[in-house]
């Protein structure tokens, strides 16, 4: 494990390859934790947890224009590389690949990762084409780092899960390591997209958290069929100002709905508060 060093920046490919080349040559083991940058603490969760497993940790910042709908909020994704990189400076990450869209995109590409089943429903429901933008990032991602390890947050559990499917079906030779989602002291998931909310709305935000934590208690009592807690939570969340994409009580293997008979179980939301689209989850097992 590194400390005390001074974080590189790379923006070409071939020069962190060249670097990469000469750890694997050194025998030492390489974490990845990709990143749209506006980085929080739940992002640095996944840097320390990438620190405590590999010997080098490469940090990637590249807000990825084709994982966004034409309507949705690339153009004022928060950019703030400066802060990002004293952030990943404070806990010695080795290097943030920063590339500009060209190094990532240089020819119109014609090839994509495309996913399906695991990617159709909920956001891949609400936003078509975000999940092979994601994955097909994220691959690219992999061939550029050739990481033995890379470090995904909870909170995205169908992102994380669209990838787990990515990396098994493409035999990717890649572990991936899943870290618990990263709470706000009321519960709120930590989010880059929270501070767009108003402090109303940030007040507001908590909500969703606790209707999670009330659901998972009434998937426990098992008192009646989850298609209608799905239904009263929708009602309960629209009531209180939001408007939601989803609510689904669903199996955490394949995220197929989940019926009383399963036993590991999540339970997936993702709902507008104004403009901005906040998404959370509870796992609960029976
Ligand atoms: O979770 C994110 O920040 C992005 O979807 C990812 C994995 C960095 C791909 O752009």
């Amino acid at each position: 494990m590194t400390t005390g060093t001074k974080t590189t920046r790379i923006k070409e490919i071939a020069r962190l390859r060249a670097q990469v080349k000469q750890w694997r040559i050194a025998g030492e083991s390489i974490a990845f934790v990709p990143t749209m940058g506006n980085l929080h603490a739940g992002h640095l969760q996944l840097v320390s947890a990438a620190k405590a497993q590999a010997d080098r940790v490469i940090v990637s910042i590249f807000v990825n224009p084709t994982q966004f709908g034409e309507s949705e909020d690339f153009s004022s994704y928060p950019r703030t590389l400066d802060a990002d990189i004293e952030k990943l400076e404070s806990l010695a990450v080795d290097i943030a690949f920063v590339p500009i869209n060209e190094e990532i995109y240089p020819t119109r590409a014609m090839t994509e990762v495309s996913i399906s089943q695991i990617a159709d429903n909920y956001c891949g429901a609400a936003r078509p084409g975000h999940f092979n933008g994601v994955a097909t990032v994220v691959s690219k991602l992999f061939n550029i780092v050739q990481p033995d390890y890379a470090f995904f947050g909870e909170k995205d559990f169908q992102q994380l899960a669209v990838i787990r499917v990515m990396v098994a079906d493409l035999n990717t030779p890649v572990e991936i390591i899943s870290v618990p989602t990263f709470r706000e002291a009321d519960g709120l998931a930590m989010s880059s997209r929270n501070g767009r909310l108003t402090e109303q709305q940030r007040k507001q935000a908590v909500k969703l958290y606790q209707s999670l934590s009330l659901a998972k208690q009434a998937v426990l009592a098992k008192q009646c069929a989850y298609t209608e807690i799905e239904r009263q939570f929708i009602q309960l969340l629209t009531a209180q100002g939001f408007k939601p994409d989803y609510f689904s009580i669903c199996r955490r293997h394949d995220l197929q709905a989940a019926t009383l008979d399963d036993k590991h179980i999540i339970i997936l939301l993702a709902a507008r508060l104004g403009k901005t689209r906040l998404i959370d989850n509870i796992q609960l097992d029976i």
